[in-house]
């Protein structure tokens, strides 16, 4: 178990913390790009790393993620007028561009230029891949644009959601590359989700409960293998990937499309659960964007005109003992990514020794 003290260290993400300087060292989505459809429309609030801000797309199509706070008495800008190149606040006006910049102040004199001045804080936002992608540290060390595959093949081949997780980061993520779970909490949607029955592999997961996990550093995170025994005393591994600070790739299942993960903290309690699949070399079925659309797979059906599931903690996630019972679900709680964990997080060593023979982590 981890001690508080290294628990918090893990899970603060705010400005200024150890866990907040390292998740602004990298690209992390913000927002899919869909929810800032076109120039002018109406800003988003935007929550990540305890910090809150407001996304906006204006005239010219450029995007900008801005204090969600005016400068002035501190009024939310997602009131504010989405219009001429700026977003204006409600209240008196004042106006600001996608890099936070005041450019307008209409009770003062013209000639006063006191709105030069005034300057929100603001994070580049970029689209790549249909999601857009912010970078919230030091603008002298801004490391290069994402390149993750999902977001490099043709639209055509790739599909992305997101969803709250009402977890912290961390829990989240362990979950992300704990194979060991499959074999019960997943054991009834192996055969039957249409993103995962088929696979071959599906049986050895079932079969084998008891899987041997190795653990190889890589110079941008680790290589999470998990052995389980085959037919004729060969092993069937299954590796995931883990790359800093929050992204997840799960060990592809035959034909199917390949999914992961990234995990960014909202605060300190909750975080964005990103899902993407694609396909390397082939563009994504309709029957496999029907099912993604309706939360198959990895994805997650939620409230209408939210991001948060629908299954969730205040419905006890819709549990149904009758599937339980019958064993069409093992947790009687329908869906992939329905589940959530509830307890203290921890976090074993990272080496191979220390996972070795690791078989009950399930979330
Ligand atoms: S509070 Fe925004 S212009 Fe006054």
């Amino acid at each position: 178990m981890l001690r508080k003290e290294q628990n918090d260290l893990l899970t603060q993400t705010g400005p200024g913390t150890p866990g907040g300087r390292l998740f602004r060292c990298y690209w992390m989505p913000a927002l899919l790009a869909g929810e800032l459809p076109e120039n002018d429309c109406p800003p988003v609030r935007v929550k990540i790393l305890s910090e809150r801000l407001i996304a906006f797309r204006d005239s010219n199509g450029r995007y900008g993620l801005i204090d969600e706070f005016c400068a002035h008495r501190g009024v939310s800008l997602w009131f504010g007028r989405n219009e001429e190149c700026g977003l204006r606040c409600a209240y008196h006006g004042w106006k600001y561009d996608v890099s936070g910049q005041c450019i307008e102040i209409p009770s003062e004199p013209e000639a006063s230029g006191f709105f030069n001045k005034i300057k929100l804080k603001s994070y580049p936002l970029v689209a790549r891949g249909g999601v857009l992608w912010t970078y919230m540290g030091d603008p002298a060390a801004q490391p290069p644009l994402p390149e993750w595959e999902f977001i490099t093949v043709p639209p055509a081949q790739t599909y992305t959601s997101k969803r709250l997780q009402e977890n912290n980061w961390l829990q989240a993520m362990e979950g992300g590359i704990d194979s060991s779970h499959v074999s019960f909490l997943h054991r009834g949607d192996l055969n039957s989700d249409p993103l995962f029955k088929g696979a071959k592999g599906n049986q050895y997961n079932l079969s084998d409960a008891r899987p041997v996990f190795e653990v190889v550093e890589s110079p941008g995170g680790l290589y999470i293998g998990a052995r389980r025994n085959a037919e004729d005393g060969k092993y069937y591994w299954r590796i995931t990937q883990w790359v800093m600070p929050a992204f997840t790739m799960i060990a592809p299942r035959g034909n199917h499309p390949v999914h992961g993960h990234f995990w960014i903290p909202i605060d300190d309690e909750t975080c964005w659960a990103w899902s993407f699949d694609y396909h390397p070399v082939r563009q994504l079925t309709a029957a496999e964007l029907s099912a993604m659309r309706d939360g198959k797979g990895i994805h997650v059906r939620c409230e209408p005109g939210t991001y948060r599931p629908a299954a969730n903690k205040d419905n006890d996630y819709l549990i149904d003992r009758a599937a339980q019972k019958a064993g069409r679900t093992f947790s009687g709680v329908e869906g992939i990514r329905t589940w959530i964990a509830r307890r203290k997080t921890w976090f074993r060593p990272t080496t191979a020794s220390s996972w070795r023979g690791i078989g009950s982590s399930a979330p």
